[in-house]
């Protein structure tokens, strides 16, 4: 049995790591989470009390995050400003939690000699063209395009850079597009989603030709799990489950489940610099760790997904007029 701190355990992906964790092995969690307005205390609601602990702060807060880490057998750092358009808005805080908290993360390790993941994005490669046969992989050059994925990109060279200078047991895993329960409103999925339950149509930016590699969540954790278990210290992984998707293809198909016609839609204002297209080469995880997912089937992940937000309108509900409010203000 583990002792795992779980950074941003109380986020999207964070939250399903935790129900993963606790579904699937005997490890005891505590989550470290700001509860920023991306986290939420419900989405560990159900949760065995005795197993999973909530401590409420700053990852960049070193007097916090030290006798945390110091306590832990491995940290799993999912915390973040996750979004691009937020992070096209307003990059600070994306500074301050991507860079400066991954940092004072990584002091900590590195004093305790704890065992650490770094859970990043396949944008840190930037984008392919549409037509482009190539996927990325673990040797792609890093070129990221918005201050959200500079920062991811900037928090691995952080962690490579503490494994090759200080020792620290770090491995890093970069992920595709995820969806699933739990995940934000401002996010394209939910946000999609909601609309169509509250009668809204879906808001495609620009042409709705941008491509994105889609993973339910509960693959990305069980990747991470695998990682943790079988990683080799230093090495980085690409985490996706071969679920290229254009976005317009994503909005009929979410109208066809919901019963509406297929083109009830609004293109709307691109996002500046929008990536074309994300596609993951995730050979070196399969062959090397033996890991695969166990999602292959999108439109039932996706169905399963629209009855989550069906069913469960008291989770998102307070944030949705919000996010709502902020995209209609930039054309979106
Ligand atoms: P999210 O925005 O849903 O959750 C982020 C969580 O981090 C929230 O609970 C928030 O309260 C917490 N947090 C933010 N700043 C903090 C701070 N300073 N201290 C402590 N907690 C803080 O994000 P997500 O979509 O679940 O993404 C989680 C991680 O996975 C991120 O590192 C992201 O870069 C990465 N990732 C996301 C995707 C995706 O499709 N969403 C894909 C690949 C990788
Ligand atoms: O690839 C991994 C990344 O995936 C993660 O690192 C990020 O944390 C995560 O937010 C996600 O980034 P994207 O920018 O790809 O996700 P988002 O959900 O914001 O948008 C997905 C696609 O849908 C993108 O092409 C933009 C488009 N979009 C988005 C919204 C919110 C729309 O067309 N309409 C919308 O309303």
């Amino acid at each position: 049995m583990s002792r795992l701190l779980v950074t941003g355990g109380a986020g999207f992906i964070g939250s399903n790591f935790v129900h993963h964790v606790i579904a699937h092995t005997d490890h005891t969690v505590t989550v470290l989470d700001k509860l920023t307005y991306a986290g939420n205390e419900a989405s560990l609601a159900g949760l065995p009390e005795d197993r999973v602990r909530l401590v409420v702060g700053d990852i960049a807060d070193a007097a916090v995050v030290d006798p945390l880490v110091a306590e832990a057998d491995a940290v799993v750092h999912y915390a973040a400003e996750s979004h691009n358009d937020n992070s096209l808005h307003d990059p600070r805080p994306f500074l301050d939690t991507n860079i400066i908290g991954t940092y004072t993360l990584l002091e900590a390790a590195r004093r305790h000699d704890v065992r650490f993941h770094h859970i990043s994005t396949d944008e840190v490669y930037g984008d392919l063209e549409l037509d482009d046969p190539a996927r990325f992989t673990e040797s792609t050059p890093y070129n990221p395009s918005s201050p959200y994925s500079s920062t991811k990109a900037g928090s691995d060279l952080l962690v490579r850079a503490w494994v090759r200078s200080f020792g620290v047991r770090a491995t890093i895993s970069n992920c595709s597009n995820n969806y699933g329960p739990y995940q934000h409103v401002e996010k394209f999925i939910p946000r999609q989603i909601t609309n169509v339950l509250r009668g809204v149509r879906p808001k495609l930016y620009g042409t709705g030709e941008n491509v994105r590699d889609w993973i339910h969540a509960d693959d990305h954790s069980s990747a991470v799990l695998t990682i943790l278990d079988k990683g080799e210290i230093g090495e980085t992984y690409l985490i996706g489950a071969d679920g290229e998707k254009d976005n317009k293809s994503v909005v009929e198909l979410i109208l066809q489940i919901t019963g509406n016609p297929t083109d009830a839609y609004d293109l709307v204002t691109d996002r500046p610099g929008h990536d074309l297209r994300y596609a993951i080469d995730s050979t070196k995880l399969r062959t090397e760790l033996g890991w695969k997912p166990t999602y292959g089937d999108f439109e039932s992940g996706l169905a399963a997904t629209i009855d989550w937000y069906r069913e469960n309108e008291a989770w998102w509900a307070p944030t949705k007029d919000g996010v709502e409010a902020f995209y209609a203000s930039k054309g979106q």
